[in-house]
């Protein structure tokens, strides 16, 4: 025991002393499953906890958690509807952060949504095109700079690095009018983010002053509205022309989000004003999070019937500044893995994981890539899903899961999926894949739902 209370207070001792004198050595130096045990500025033993899970995930045997697949285990756990299913009040107590509030339709989705109606058993809509044609052209031309790049040529690696050492979030490639004043309301529509105390009670005392954020303050992040043929907006315009039909430059990613929510504020990014306060305890160490892609429909690196995906989210993650550190790719076509392995570039061998077998939908199967993600996710983490393997019905089962489970709907950030239903235009290209007992409005509907639980849902190409 003693001696390692001895062991404990050198290690602390040590790591105060690296924090005060070098902080990059410290972020290079430290283990990862580590309780730092400081008190100044406020925070916490349990704040500074660097291995914080799920409650509900992380309780139970280790026999339970090898035989019982964790979206099993949650079913179970949820017995009693009257228990808090809020995870993020559950994860975070006593601690502040941003969370998200709402989900707000533009005026422009709200008027789609309602003028689509007499249109929705058509294959073509000549005359919505012509009501709409000056909206979506303004559309165009807000998003640009503000969507993401269908093609990156650079994928920004040094501006990141730049970001880390300044504690600011710059603009950059793949965000270029990230200072200029807000989009369109009328357009685009909006998620709310609220700094306040994540999990009651929280001790005023340790409200990170040193950020620069107000509690309760707000803040406000656009994305693209679910709108036309819900891709890029020329294809709605040219009538389905295939030009556009790939293009994903129109769809929002949003830094901000992914780099603030939670705890996540205390990465590196703080309000420029108070970038040159004193950084509380633990501001290094809670950076350690992992950015997790899961892909259903991987195809290969370089394939995949709406180009290479696979690369471009590769590079899109680095453009933001989220490169991924584990990357969940699955794909039902059988490829030869000598071949499927020979075109992913080295340095991502590490956090390459391709399962080649086709998904399992089911809450019980270990096929199910919910599984697989929720095995390995943590709080902290970031979280981008795909799901794009052109089987609607197994496709609907796996966003009903999302919807279902906290645990999901709470951590997931981004959300790519190309819903397969009856959509104008599009029938040219899906060939009877998709499920004609569903329309466009239902398509808006699904993805207002997951909007409206916090994700950031995007109708994927
Ligand atoms: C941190 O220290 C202050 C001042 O010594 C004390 O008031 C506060 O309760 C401490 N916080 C924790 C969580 O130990
Ligand atoms: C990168 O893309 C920009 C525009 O997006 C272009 O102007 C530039 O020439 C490209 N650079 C290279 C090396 O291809
Ligand atoms: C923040 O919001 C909470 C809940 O609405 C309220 O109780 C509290 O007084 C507010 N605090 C400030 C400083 O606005
Ligand atoms: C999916 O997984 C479940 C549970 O493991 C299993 O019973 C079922 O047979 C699987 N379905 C397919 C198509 O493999
Ligand atoms: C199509 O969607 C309807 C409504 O959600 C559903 O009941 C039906 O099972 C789906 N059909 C297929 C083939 O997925």
């Amino acid at each position: 025991m003693m001696s390692r209370y001895i062991h404990w207070l050198i290690l602390a001792s040590l790591l105060l002393l690296a924090c005060y004198e070098n902080r990059s050595l410290f972020t290079l130096t430290l283990p990862a499953p580590l309780v730092v045990e400081v008190n100044h500025t406020g925070a916490t033993r349990q704040q500074c906890n660097l291995q914080r899970e799920f409650p509900s995930l992380s309780s139970g045997s280790r026999r339970e958690k090898q035989s019982t697949p964790p979206l099993l285990r949650l079913l179970q756990s949820r017995r009693h509807p009257e228990e808090d299913n809020d995870v993020v009040r559950r994860t975070y107590q006593g601690e502040y952060g941003w969370r998200f509030q709402s989900y707000q339709s533009s005026p422009l989705e709200e008027a789609f949504y309602t003028d689509v109606r007499p249109f929705l058993k058509k294959r073509n809509y000549p005359p919505l095109i012509q009501a709409y044609r000056r909206k979506a052209e303004e559309l165009l031309r807000e998003s640009e700079g503000r969507v993401a790049p269908s093609t990156i040529n650079d994928t920004n690696l040094d501006q990141c690095d730049l970001e880390e050492q300044q504690g600011v979030m710059l603009s950059e490639s793949c965000h270029t009018k990230i200072d200029s004043p807000p989009p369109s309301k009328e357009l685009f529509s909006r998620f709310i983010y609220e700094f306040v105390c994540l999990g009651d009670p929280c001790d005023a005392a340790s409200f990170p002053s040193w950020t620069g954020w107000r509690l309760n303050e707000t803040h406000t992040s656009y994305i693209e509205p679910l709108f036309g043929t819900m891709r890029h907006p020329r294809v709605f315009l040219d009538s389905g022309v295939s030009e556009y039909v790939l293009n994903k430059e129109y769809m929002m990613i949003d830094k901000w989000a992914l780099k603030h929510l939670h705890t996540r504020y205390q990465t590196t990014l703080r309000r420029p004003e108070a970038v040159h306060s004193n950084g509380g305890a633990c501001k290094v160490s809670r950076d350690r999070r992992s950015s997790l892609f899961v892909d259903l429909g991987a195809s290969t690196y370089l394939d995949g019937g709406g180009g290479a995906s696979q690369k471009w989210f590769v590079d899109t993650a680095a453009c933001y500044c989220i490169s991924f550190t584990d990357m969940f790719l699955f794909e039902a076509t059988p490829h030869k893995p000598i071949e499927a392995w020979g075109v992913v570039p080295d340095y991502l061998h590490a956090h390459y994981r391709w399962y080649n077998y086709p998904v399992n939908a089911s809450l019980e199967s270990w096929r199910n890539p919910l599984n697989v993600l929720l095995s390995k996710v943590r709080p902290d983490d970031t979280v981008t899903v795909k799901i794009d393997f052109d089987t609607s019905h197994l496709e609907a089962q796996i966003i009903d899961t999302i919807l279902h489970f906290p645990e999901l709907f709470q951590t997931i950030d981004e959300l790519f999926y190309e819903h397969h239903v009856l959509m104008p235009y599009m029938y040219r290209y899906w060939r009877g894949w998709y499920n004609a007992s569903l329309n466009l409005r239902d398509s808006i509907d699904v993805f207002r739902a997951l909007r409206r639980k916090g994700i950031r849902a995007h109708s994927w190409v």
